[in-house]
């Protein structure tokens, strides 16, 4: 309880979490009912129980289905009021939200009301907690670059709109077969848009897909990251770049990535001197949020006082805060 205090207290941001992985089973079964969806377990603790991950697909699968309850703007702005909860009571001050619009326009709900649903709950989390987020839109690796394209078109026209919130673009699903090359056309264009721009790779993939997200893609940071250790050079480009990671302990263990906490390579990582954060990817799936995260890494990696706050600052410096507190678009 003492580590618990200790980690809720340290001012931190949590960059890497997806919304829709923040759908707990009592809101799946919650919405279902609401909006008259059909759902293929019986009962909140069935789902549960189903949450027995072999792999990323495994538990992708889970998590398009989840998703699809979420059909109004209420909706949405249900889903992001919990988890802005829950990160305002873990110590979180900041906090940078994936969202995967191509899962929910596949499914004919329109563009404009998953944006006005997360953005209503944020602009409340900022004025009722003093709790900033912004938004960054994601796009399925495992669908075409066309499909990219054609989402962001969807959504250049809310951009003003949102100019607040919405300020980078990501890279999600399946990474393995889906490099960052296939996108290298939509980053590029989105980097002449003003984005900030980060991709996950390196969490299932090979260390080349960190390197060609870097080079190809020009992200500033990198979701998971964890398999760079293979790669001493870019180790060393990632230490002298500064270039941050965003770890997810409590994913990586859940989706065997790792087999036990205690061989999580994030401590070595830290000690290294690379920028490591740490975050909860879809917490409502992997067991814990970000306090969580933190605490059981603590635990199995030894992880002493004046490492934790390394991790916290590591996250506000790795963020797309500026020195003032305000977002910028550059
Ligand atoms: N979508 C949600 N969580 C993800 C993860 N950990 N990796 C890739 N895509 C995801
Ligand atoms: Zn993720």
């Amino acid at each position: 309880q003492a580590l618990r205090d200790f980690v809720t207290g340290l001012p931190k941001a949590e960059l890497h979490l997806h919304i829709e992985g923040t759908l707990e089973p009592e809101m799946i079964f919650e919405l279902a009912q609401r909006n008259g969806v059909k759902l293929a377990y019986a009962s909140e603790q069935a789902l549960r129980d189903a949450y027995a991950f072999t792999d990323l697909q495994s538990f992708l699968d889970l998590y398009y289905a989840g998703a699809s309850v979420l059909i109004t703007e209420r909706d949405f702005h249900d889903m992001a009021l919990a988890y802005l909860r829950r990160a305002h009571a873990d110590g979180a001050r900041h906090v940078e939200i994936m969202f995967d619009p191509q899962t929910h326009t596949a499914r004919g709900i329109d563009i404009e009301t998953v944006f006005a649903g997360l953005a209503s709950a944020m602009r409340m989390a900022r004025d009722q907690w003093g709790l900033s987020s912004c938004l960054i839109l994601s796009f399925l690796r495992h669908l075409s670059e066309a499909d990219a394209f054609e989402t962001l078109a969807q959504a250049l026209p809310l951009r003003e709109q949102y100019a607040d919130l919405w300020i980078a673009i990501g890279l999600d699903s399946a990474e393995r077969g889906n490099p960052p090359e296939k996108f290298t056309r939509v980053y590029a264009k989105c980097r002449e848009l003003g984005f900030r721009l980060v991709a996950h790779a390196g969490e299932e993939g090979p260390p080349e897909y960190v390197r060609d997200a870097l080079d190809l893609l020009h992200v500033q940071r990198i979701d998971h990251g964890v398999r760079s250790e293979e790669d001493p050079e870019l180790m060393q480009r990632l230490i002298r770049q500064r270039t941050p990671l965003t770890v997810c302990p409590l994913s990586n263990l859940k989706l065997r990535v790792v087999d036990q906490m205690a061989q999580h390579n994030l401590a070595r990582l830290l000690r290294q001197g690379l920028c490591v954060t740490v975050n909860s990817d879809d917490p409502a799936y992997f067991g814990g949020y970000l306090a969580d995260n933190y605490t059981e890494a603590a635990k199995a990696l030894s992880l002493q006082p004046q490492e934790l706050g390394m991790l916290a600052r590591n996250s506000i410096e790795a963020s797309f805060l500026t020195a003032n507190g305000k977002m910028s678009l550059m």
